[in-house]
């Protein structure tokens, strides 16, 4: 495709801080929207629960703050949070202006509940298919905009820095296996990584694919600080089925009323936390693998339970979730669903300040792979569509604002050669054994033995990559197994680094918040340190 090699913008990544930021930069430039995939193909696209928003006023939105800032567990950067709380419904209203179809019942929005909130606050769409809605809505009104064009199918395989400032950026097809992708360049004014997260990094995650830390793993190359990269989230509840995918089970099921259930029928998180079900994330989800693990090491089966909710159509209400379910001979109303917690979202990232800006000149962050500070060590459950919109918006004003003239970048790539089928083979065998690692060792209960186990595991993996990359090869699985790797190193870095236990971070060798030391925010150094700061 002719995608030129000149922009005003250039956006990595077509999720809901991409597009949100696409819309607002095409008033005043050009835009190119990259993604690997297809534009749907985000994690945005896969979001069922909801958007949480403070539409009811003043009030409304302090709540919002304070239930974004508890849940956080101490670190939440509030500044960020109220930026959230406080622009949010101006977002989202102008989002249902642009076309975005939330669920009503006599014209008026429904919204539900999930864990930590202290009402229900949450917008849905379709029932339980909320992101794909908002995707939808965002992708229209960027596709009309003569100024937005996308180059599916396309990868950016390095940011240009010249003079500590990001230039341009060198890209390639999305080219299957063994396929010749010679890169190519493109200069922009400004680039923004809102490429999202790296679900992909762990063996169990309720990620799609394409979720392999791209953005982040480039922004940290071209020298952008990452902060509190130990905080991945876990949902407690993705679907836990022989040969089944780690499918999404939505925090709206409990809710709705849904109950957690162990092997013998309890209803356990009554030993766990006084919100029951709705409990924070990082609390279900360790309470889930408490009750999942037996004595002698083995795992036992935890269910949710929807069978005593009758007020509802829960086939009408989580459509989605419901046909998923029928695969395999399931139903909400009649079954319990077997669940165990799988990698949900990352809460660090890119270090950002409340406009976008990383630490590098000319480079911008928003979403997922963004870290404001805005989610602290845990964030509330359906507050990432929201942080896409505000933050996407937000970071498109201060690439304008900032305004930088175009540097024309050298249009000579290097061509690389392909990887053979056995090379790519062993890519996916050492992909996998990092997930695997990461799992066990970086997981959801962590301890120094283990952490420092999972070094030397994701060095031989980084190891295995490299002996590719320096021969001059390159395909897509290549890049996003280097992009996993760097990315699960600065995981068991932060991790190793955080002698306590904070939100999703759990150490068993250090099982207490220390507020003395730790009340602050992980930044990961050039030179293999970490420091922590409070923001
Ligand atoms: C869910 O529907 O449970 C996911 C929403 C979120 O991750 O905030």
């Amino acid at each position: 495709m002719d995608t030129g090699s000149e922009v005003d913008f250039l956006v990595i990544g077509a999720g809901v801080a991409g597009l949100r930021a696409a819309a607002e930069l095409a008033n005043h430039g050009d835009v190119l929207v990259v993604t690997k995939e297809s534009v749907g193909e985000s994690n945005t696209h896969y979001a069922q629960g909801g958007i949480a928003v403070a539409m009811e006023g003043e009030q409304d939105i302090a709540l919002h703050l304070e239930d974004t800032v508890n849940a956080g567990d101490g670190i939440v950067y509030r500044p960020a949070a109220e930026v959230l709380a406080a622009e949010g419904p101006l977002r989202v209203a102008e989002l249902i202006e642009w076309g975005a179809r939330f669920d009503r019942a006599d014209g008026r929005l429904l919204r539900t509940r999930e864990g930590a909130h202290s009402l229900a606050r949450i917008l849905h769409a379709n029932g339980d298919a909320t992101g794909a809605e908002i995707s939808r809505s965002l992708t229209a009104f960027a596709r009309v905009h003569g100024r937005v064009r996308f180059a599916e199918w396309t990868r950016v395989t390095e940011l240009l820095v010249t003079d500590h400032r990001v230039i341009g950026v060198e890209l390639a097809e999305a080219c299957p296996a063994g396929k010749d992708c010679n890169p190519w360049r493109a200069s922009a004014r400004a680039v923004l990584v809102a490429s999202g997260g790296a679900g992909q990094v762990y063996s169990d995650t309720t990620n799609p694919a394409v979720a392999t830390g791209d953005g982040i793993a480039l922004a940290a190359q071209a020298g952008a600080e990452l902060a509190d990269m130990e905080f991945y989230q876990f949902h407690p509840t993705a679907l836990s089925l022989p040969g089944a995918p780690r499918f999404l089970l939505s925090e709206a099921l409990r809710g709705e009323g849904a109950y957690l259930r162990n092997d013998r029928g309890e209803r356990f998180m009554e030993r766990y936390h006084p919100l029951l079900e709705l409990a924070p994330r990082d609390v279900v989800a360790r309470a889930i693998a408490r009750e999942g693990m037996d004595t002698a090491g083995g795992t036992r089966a935890v269910y949710l339970d929807m069978r005593h909710v009758r007020n509802l159509n829960l086939r009408e209400r989580f459509p989605g979730i419901s046909a998923f379910l029928a695969r395999y001979g399931l139903a909400l109303a009649y079954d319990l669903i077997p669940v165990r917690p799988a990698a949900h979202y990352l809460m660090g990232g890119i270090r950002t300040d409340l406009a976008g800006r990383t630490s590098v000149d000319g480079l911008y962050a928003a979403g997922e792979a963004a870290c404001t500070g805005v989610h602290g060590a845990n964030r509330l459950a359906s507050n990432s569509l929201l942080e896409g919109l505000v933050f996407g918006a937000r970071a498109a004003q201060a690439m304008l604002s900032d305004s930088r003239p175009l540097v024309r970048v050298d249009d000579g790539a290097e061509a690389r050669k392909p990887l053979s089928p056995q090379e790519e083979q062993h890519i996916e065998t050492t992909i996998a054994k990092l997930q695997d690692t990461m799992w066990a060792h970086a997981g959801l209960l962590r301890e120094e033995r283990t952490l420092r186990e999972g070094f030397a595991a994701q060095a031989e993996c980084e190891a295995e990559f490299a002996a590719l990359s320096s021969q001059g090869k390159a395909s897509r699985r290549l890049t996003e197994g280097q992009a996993l790797s760097r990315v699960g190193h600065a995981i068991l870095r932060a991790a190793v680094a955080r002698t306590e236990s904070r939100g999703a971070h759990f150490r068993k060798d250090y099982p207490q918040r220390d507020d003395q030391e730790f009340c602050k925010h992980s930044i990961l150094q050039r030179d293999g340190g970490v420091v922590f700061e409070a923001w």
